[in-house]
């Protein structure tokens, strides 16, 4: 499977799309019955469907099902947990024989029910709101096929099943790795906040000039720190990983030294190399930051 953030790339979903969808949401949730009413009727008029489904209660389940699908759509979260769901109904699906051509089909009974909320709810802007709802049906339709085929692939092929495992297993690591790294950050951050209290207890106690510029880098370490803790959560997310927020903390720690060393009189030689490091990593931190925003 293409990962997550290469899909949303190739359809061209955007931060606007997201928020479009979101927006969207409350007027979704009132008409969903209209959405997963055009399915049922197909599903009970079609033959090959309904042949599908063991019984009554089954297609009822499934349209429950569905149901909550469709809100979730407009949710504004597409992270990991989002696209790990879709790959679970193709999977799902190519177990119980769910032909990809019936979904398909089904897809475009949602694109049309949405289009014509659309054209009953919304006055302004209608066709970006369209091509938002007609992007994230694509993506889902895409992933849930390709899931779909790819369980189908495993069933014939132990060396794409072994395969297939292998990289399970290794995103599994991947992602206990980040959990791990999640946790040494907040640690991190509770020494931090010891270090700033420290800081402050020390202008309380009277020593108001020398500690209060060290207090100041405290808490600018303690503001990149957060940055670095929401950035690392954002990538678990699925989001993607921003190295300038690691180039920042290098940059404050120094910043922070800088402060120290000038209130300390440290010899001139020593301050000279602290500001040529800023100097330096200043540089790398604004081209990095350029190159993301560029990305973005
Ligand atoms: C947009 C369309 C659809 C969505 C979002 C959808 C969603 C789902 C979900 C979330 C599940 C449960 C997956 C799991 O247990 O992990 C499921 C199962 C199932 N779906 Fe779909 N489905 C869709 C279309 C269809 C169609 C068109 C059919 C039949 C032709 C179908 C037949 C089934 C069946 C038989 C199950 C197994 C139910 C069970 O045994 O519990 N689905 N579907």
């Amino acid at each position: 499977m293409r990962p997550f953030k290469e899909i949303k790339a190739n359809y061209y979903f955007t931060k606007e799309d997201e928020s479009r969808l979101n927006e969207l949401r409350p007027l979704m949730e009132k008409r969903v019955d209209k959405v997963v009413g055009a399915l049922y009727q197909w599903i009970i008029q079609t033959e090959s469907v309904k042949k599908v489904f063991k019984n009554e209660s089954l297609i009822n389940h499934v349209m429950r099902l569905v149901k909550s699908w469709f809100i979730a759509l407009f949710a504004g979260r597409y992270d990991n947990y989002f696209y790990d769901s879709l790959i679970r109904i193709g999977q799902k699906h190519e177990r119980v024989g769910v032909d990809p051509h019936f979904m398909t089909r089904a897809m475009n009974i949602i694109r049309n029910a949405c289009v014509d909320i659309i054209y009953e709810e919304i006055e302004k802007d209608r066709e970006k709101y369209i091509i938002s709802i007609n992007k994230i049906l694509d993506i889902n339709l895409d992933i849930i096929t390709s899931s779909y085929l790819e369980e189908e692939i495993k069933g014939y092929s132990p060396a794409y099943k072994i395969r297939f495992q292998l990289v399970r297993y290794v995103e599994i690591f991947s992602q206990f790795v980040s959990l791990v790294l999640i946790f040494a950050l907040s640690i991190l951050t509770f020494a931090v906040i010891y270090l700033c209290g420290k800081d402050i207890y020390q202008i309380l106690s009277g020593k108001l000039e020398q500690t209060i510029i060290t207090a100041l880098g405290s808490v600018l370490i303690l503001w990149v720190m957060l940055e670095l803790l929401n950035t690392e959560i954002a990538h678990l997310r699925g989001g993607k990983f921003r190295i300038s927020v690691f180039i920042g903390v290098a940059l404050v720690t120094v910043i922070r030294e800088t402060m120290i060393a000038t209130l300390k009189h440290e010899t001139i030689e020593f301050i000279i190399s602290l500001i040529a490091a800023i100097l330096i990593i200043g540089i790398v931190y604004w081209l990095v930051k350029k190159t993301e925003e560029e990305k973005r």
